[in-house]
């Protein structure tokens, strides 16, 4: 999977604001689903709890995970993000989270659709995104 288009550079671990969504994961806690095809990996999304004084881009609530997630170019536009996107929120509904957030560029209309289609709504703003939450 080319992580170069589609998240984060190993460049970007070297970064706090970034690291965060990855170092650490903590697999009791946090969850995250992989989408593969016959060449690997295509998909991934996944949560972290992240605390009030650590917050990602898109922090609610320290009870909240946010979420972050990315379909390689080659598999975009087929669905995949949208299912790996319903199969996070089962397992959050399942598991009994309250919501799940998430921070969305400006201009980022093909991420924005898929959100709002799975149910969240923008419910405040952090530099130049918005930050939008699920309730279950
Ligand atoms: C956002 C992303 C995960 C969507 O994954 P995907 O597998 O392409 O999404 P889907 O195929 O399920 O598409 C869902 C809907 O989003 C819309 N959409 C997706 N990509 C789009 C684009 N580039 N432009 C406009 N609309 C787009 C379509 O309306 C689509 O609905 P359709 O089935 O009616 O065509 C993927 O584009 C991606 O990885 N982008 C780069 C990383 C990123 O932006 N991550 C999110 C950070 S907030």
């Amino acid at each position: 999977m080319n992580w170069q288009t589609t998240s984060f550079v190993d460049a970007d671990l070297d970064r706090p604001e970034f690291a965060h969504y990855v170092v650490g994961f903590d697999s009791a806690r946090d969850h995250g689903v992989v989408a593969v095809d016959g060449d690997g990996p295509i998909g991934v999304a996944w949560v972290r709890f992240l605390p009030a004084d650590d917050p990602g881009y898109g922090f609610v609530a320290e009870d909240v995970p946010e979420l972050r997630m990315a379909v390689d170019e080659r598999g975009r536009g087929r669905g995949i993000g949208t299912a790996l996107l319903a199969r996070l929120l089962d397992t959050g509904r399942a598991a009994g989270w309250p919501g799940v957030s998430l921070s969305v560029e400006d201009g980022n209309t093909g991420a924005r659709i898929t959100y709002e289609r799975a149910g969240f709504r923008t419910v405040g703003r952090n530099g130049d995104s918005d930050t939008m939450l699920v309730r279950f």
